[in-house]
């Protein structure tokens, strides 16, 4: 596995993989989500590169951008293992040099849920993305259904600035008890975690009573008020149009409730198609 830390390594290590390169750029502390992305670049056929790079812009102000965890040895042992052929660990002066001056600004997906109860967060996003797009030069780029919204928003991103690149979702990893894997999942005391599944569980319940033609505002009500009895505190749990993420209140193709709750010191993010 190569492993380019500088430009000028990166550049002879991406002209040694070929056109057809797979992306996976990932903040580290991997996990079985992340690996899912790698497995599936690979079962592509395409010579797959990843990214390590903790974004100091897309975390706000009072978020945990000094305490994300950062576990690279382990990180590079799981990349190797998995098979991908490149990593690439920038810094932040190489991403953020101090002339620069292009910020990528967003409206459409990026603008309800975590766009809003997270300001600047996708702009953030969205611009290390288009960077490591650039330097990295994939052909395909794989990111988590996880975060359904951060997947909407690239995916317009690449539409609206004309980028070569195609965006592949890959749908989200759990636990056997249907918690989300996430970096931040361990962060949860053992009291929070034995709760954090009730959020899946009440997205569960939610899509199949939506889907069998029960009303949908009182079913995302119930569901909050479930959370909520919990212990849970609910920031969203709507029903959305899957490509603008529009709030909606009748059934349509490809819908999707998205889903954010607080739980002790973490916030938990997830959703569900409803079919
Ligand atoms: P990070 O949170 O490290 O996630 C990297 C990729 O892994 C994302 O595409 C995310 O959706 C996916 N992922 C995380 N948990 C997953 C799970 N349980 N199942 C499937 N996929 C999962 O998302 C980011 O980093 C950053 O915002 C980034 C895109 C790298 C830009 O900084």
């Amino acid at each position: 596995m190569l492993i380019a830390r500088t430009i000028k390594d990166l550049n002879t290590a991406r002209a040694s993989l070929g056109a057809a390169l797979g992306f996976v750029p990932t903040m580290g502390a991997l996990h079985e989500g992340h690996l899912a992305l790698i497995e599936a670049a690979k079962a592509n056929g395409a010579r797959v590169a990843a990214s390590i790079f903790v974004n100091p812009t897309q975390f706000g102000p009072s978020e945990d951008f000094t305490r994300y965890p950062r576990t690279e040895a382990a990180d590079l042992e799981k990349l190797a293992a998995a098979g991908c052929h490149l990593v690439w660990l920038p810094d932040v002066a190489t991403m953020y040099p101090p002339e620069g001056a292009t910020t990528i600004t967003l409206s459409g997906p990026a603008t309800r849920w975590e766009g809003a109860i997270r300001p600047g967060h996708f702009a953030g996003v969205a611009t290390v993305v288009a960077k490591l797009f650039g330097q990295v030069r994939p052909a395909r780029a794989y990111f988590g259904e996880k975060d359904f919204q951060q997947v909407q928003v690239i995916t317009r991103m690449v539409a609206d600035l004309c980028l070569p690149v195609k965006i592949v979702a890959i749908p989200t990893i759990r636990e056997p008890d249907g918690l989300a894997l996430s970096s931040r999942n361990r962060f949860l005391s053992q009291q929070d975690r034995a709760l954090a599944p009730i959020l899946y569980a009440n997205l569960r319940t939610a899509a199949a009573s939506i889907a069998a033609g029960k009303d949908v505002t009182k079913t995302l009500e119930d569901a909050c008020n479930n959370l909520t009895a919990s212990n849970l505190s609910p920031d969203y749990f709507n029903l959305v149009d899957a490509t603008s993420l529009e709030p909606i209140t009748n059934l349509t193709a490809g819908a999707r409730i998205l889903a954010a709750a607080k739980l002790g010191p973490i916030r938990l993010l997830d959703n569900i198609a409803v079919s």
